[in-house]
């Protein structure tokens, strides 16, 4: 069944624990959804985990619609969320609305998230009016590093703590569907999530969050740049891939690939014509 944002918040009502991961790629957003994934997220840790930036400051409008395409033509019934870009919600509402509107007619999203509280309330509302559903994101947000001066557990005063619970209460009165919680005490996160009515999604944030979402390739062991605390290796991927691709060159060079059976045939009597 097609995951939307009806379910979404039925889910919270029955008490049901939501499920994401990332994807950026069509054969990876297939192999999630057959595995009953709830919903897919085309973060924009694209730029860290897919481009190999530092941060993910630098991913465009293009970027994210061009990689939300194709997880949008893999996945049949996931919740399919794309992120805006930084810079693509915060200049005007104006901007915002068309650069949202962008990823679901031509990234073929359901929905949109952008990063933080209050302050991004008149887009939100903006955009959730043009009939775009929009997830918000509160915590660490990562398009904010510069400003938060590295990657940090967020709201861990008690001004910090109560603005976090502030802005989800915030988001939730401008219209978010739900509500991302990275990087946050977990339980400030499972307070955050009892005073919302929207469900809580948490990376870093706890068990007490309605639902959970990582970057695949920190879950599956394909990301050795750096390793956050949260992000639990569900199987060793990464080493499968080295061992395979390490086998493959050796067997090219020993000449033992390709074998016989993964080649074609030629008629004989063509053949001949040949020498
Ligand atoms: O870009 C991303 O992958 C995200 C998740 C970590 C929530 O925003
Ligand atoms: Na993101």
């Amino acid at each position: 069944m097609k995951n939307t944002v009806a379910t979404f918040a039925q889910a919270k009502a029955e008490g049901r624990k939501l499920a994401m991961l990332t994807a950026y790629d069509y054969s990876t957003a297939k192999l999630e959804d057959e595995a009953g994934i709830d919903g897919i997220l085309i973060g924009d840790s694209l730029g860290n985990v897919v481009l190999g930036y530092e941060d993910t400051l630098s991913v465009t409008m293009e970027d994210m619609i061009h990689h939300s395409a194709a997880v949008a033509r893999g996945a049949k019934n996931a919740l399919i969320v794309c992120d805006m870009p930084f810079l693509s919600y915060e200049v005007s509402i104006e901007e915002a609305v068309r650069n949202a509107g962008r990823l679901l007619k031509e990234g073929r999203a359901n929905c949109v998230k952008l990063e933080g509280g209050r302050e991004v309330c008149p887009q939100v509302s903006a955009i959730v009016a043009a009939g775009i559903p929009v997830m918000g994101h509160l915590g660490l947000t990562p398009q904010s590093i510069n400003a938060f001066g590295g990657f940090k557990v967020q709201g861990k005063s008690e001004a910090a703590a109560r603005k976090l619970i502030d802005d989800a209460k915030a988001l939730e009165e401008a219209g978010a569907f739900a509500i991302v919680l990275e990087c946050v005490p977990a339980k400030l996160a499972a307070l955050v999530t009892k005073a919302v009515n929207v469900p809580t999604i948490g990376i870093g944030a706890g068990a007490g969050c309605d639902g959970q979402i990582l970057v695949y390739q920190d879950m599956l062991g394909m990301f050795s740049d750096f390793c956050p605390k949260f992000a639990k290796r569900f199987a060793n991927v990464g080493e499968a891939m080295r061992g395979g691709f390490a086998s493959y060159i050796s067997e090219v060079r020993e000449g033992t690939f390709p074998a016989p059976e993964h080649t074609f045939k030629i008629d004989e009597e063509v053949l001949e014509k040949l020498y």
